[in-house]
């Protein structure tokens, strides 16, 4: 026992000197404060991690200083109320109490801070960068998301150019849900989770179709009887098909949420829904709420069997179904979402836009509307609708362009070749501004790039694509 002591003081004689070395090796930054919220002691991943390496004596510094000269650095611009954001950290320390966050920083790198009094008084505060973890979780949570709809995209449509219709349904449960959530309705099930999940989970609602033969999924006309008993086997099937798949991941929630929506979608409130003709709190609120927005989007679209519905024609169809196919508690906080998507109206269409082609004018009137939803999420600090519609966004021009590209291939436009580049260039620049909306976890797009948008799209309808006119003439 001696003498491994022995041994052990002769290889370690100095152990708070090691202990001073190790930190200044690791690259967590630390920084020690006394009672007084002086600086005692730091290391040099502190200072980098902060920048401030060229301010070498943060040791006898009140903390405050320090904070001040972040703060002046902008440090915490994107922190809300930054000065409030300070306070409430020092508030807290002062109470003793641990913190932990992440924090996005002006330059989009992410610290994971934590703050912890020391039990013989003081404080400690380290911060990390996790900003390739945070990345690569938002990455993950992407390319689920791009999996799931190209999902949906293939059972329902067998090409993508619907893709903008499960996106949509998947915004329009995610703020009816959110709706609820400010509200208090429902609180036993609608929490933060829940929305995050439901919203993803709506996306697969008509998976099951991909067991749906072709001839009766794009008839044009009425169906038959026994076209309509077949198309009612898409609800079961798809809640079998993610159930199955859930078993794989039996942590993730939004396949079992996915699974209760595919099932209860076409339930109807009053019980003569299908398949299992479920009756008011027997349908689970998931399936609720994408009755809604499923019925909703698809009345507002174009189907090979019929023209879209005008939004006003569509809020009277819901106000009358209410009570009879749809919750009316939730048709009522769906119509308050719908309404609220309708604030802003960036870009108007007006005849002079037209190209004199049904479906490229119709196309340009949903993106322009895409662009008028995005300004009203803005203006509300939607940050998760935001999102969404930047999604949307993509989704649709990239079908859109493909759609127009091929219309002028197909007359022999000339400029074909020019007119794509400027394609490309705007799908690129509407990914780079979703990349720094996510990544720098903002929570608004800001006035400048709104207007990049709204200009870039009114221009190219009135101006380029007015180009191709004469040469696609009696193309429908
Ligand atoms: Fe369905
Ligand atoms: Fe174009
Ligand atoms: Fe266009």
């Amino acid at each position: 026992m001696n003498d491994s002591a022995t041994l052990e003081s002769a290889q370690y004689p100095a152990t708070r000197d090691g202990l001073a070395e190790a930190l200044q090796a690791i690259d967590q930054g630390y920084l020690w404060l006394d009672d007084k919220l002086t600086v005692r002691g730091n290391n040099q991943a502190y200072c980098k991690l902060l920048r401030l390496e060229d301010d070498h004596q943060l040791i006898g510094q009140p903390y405050w200083d320090v904070l001040k000269l972040l703060l002046k650095r902008g440090e915490f611009f994107d922190s809300g109320d930054d000065v409030s954001f300070i306070a409430e950290s020092l508030r807290s320390m002062r109470r003793r109490e641990s913190r932990r966050f992440e924090r996005v920083r002006p330059n989009g790198t992410v610290l994971r801070i934590a703050t912890a009094p020391l039990p013989s008084g003081g404080y400690v505060h380290t911060c990390l960068d996790i900003t390739h973890e945070s990345r690569a979780l938002e990455d993950i949570r992407r390319n689920a998301k791009a999996t799931v709809v190209a999902m949906a995209n293939f059972s329902e449509h067998r090409d993508t150019y619907a893709g903008i219709h499960v996106l949509r349904v998947a915004r329009l449960v995610g703020q009816t849900a959110w709706q609820l959530y400010r509200r208090g309705l429902f609180p036993a099930i609608v929490d933060e989770d829940f929305i995050d999940q439901v919203s993803t989970a709506s996306i697969l609602h008509d998976v099951g179709k991909i067991a749906t033969p072709d001839r009766i999924l794009f008839k044009a006309g009425p169906l038959t009887e026994e076209e309509r008993t077949s198309v009612k086997l898409h609800a079961a099937a798809g809640a079998k098909m993610l159930r199955q798949a859930s078993l794989m991941v039996p942590d993730s929630r939004y396949l079992q949420v996915g699974a209760e929506i595919a099932l209860t979608h076409h339930e109807w409130f009053d019980g003569t829904g299908y398949p299992q003709g479920l009756a008011g709190e027997d349908i689970p609120i998931s399936g609720r709420i994408c009755a809604l927005a499923d019925v909703f989007d698809t009345l507002t679209s174009r189907r090979p069997y019929k023209t879209p519905w005008s939004t006003e024609r569509a809020v009277m169809q819901v106000h009358r179904q209410a009570g009879s196919q749809f919750d009316p508690l939730v048709a009522e906080v769906f119509l308050e979402v719908v309404q609220r998507c309708e604030t802003v109206s960036l870009v108007q269409w007006s005849e002079a836009m037209s190209v004199g082609h049904l479906h490229i004018d119709e196309q340009h009137r949903i993106l322009i509307d895409t662009i008028n939803q995005l300004a009203s999420a803005e203006s509300q600090s939607d940050r998760p609708a935001i999102a969404m519609i930047i999604d949307e966004l993509i989704s649709y021009t990239a079908f859109h362009f493909n759609f127009e590209e091929q219309l002028m291939e197909d007359a022999g436009y000339p400029e074909l070749e020019s007119h794509r580049r400027t394609h490309q260039g705007f799908v690129k620049r509407v990914q780079e501004l979703r990349e720094e909306f996510i990544y720098y976890r903002r929570r608004q797009l800001g006035e400048r790039i709104l207007g990049v948008l709204r200009d870039w799209l009114r221009e190219h309808i009135l101006g380029e694509d007015q180009a191709y006119r004469p040469y696609i003439g009696g193309l429908e």
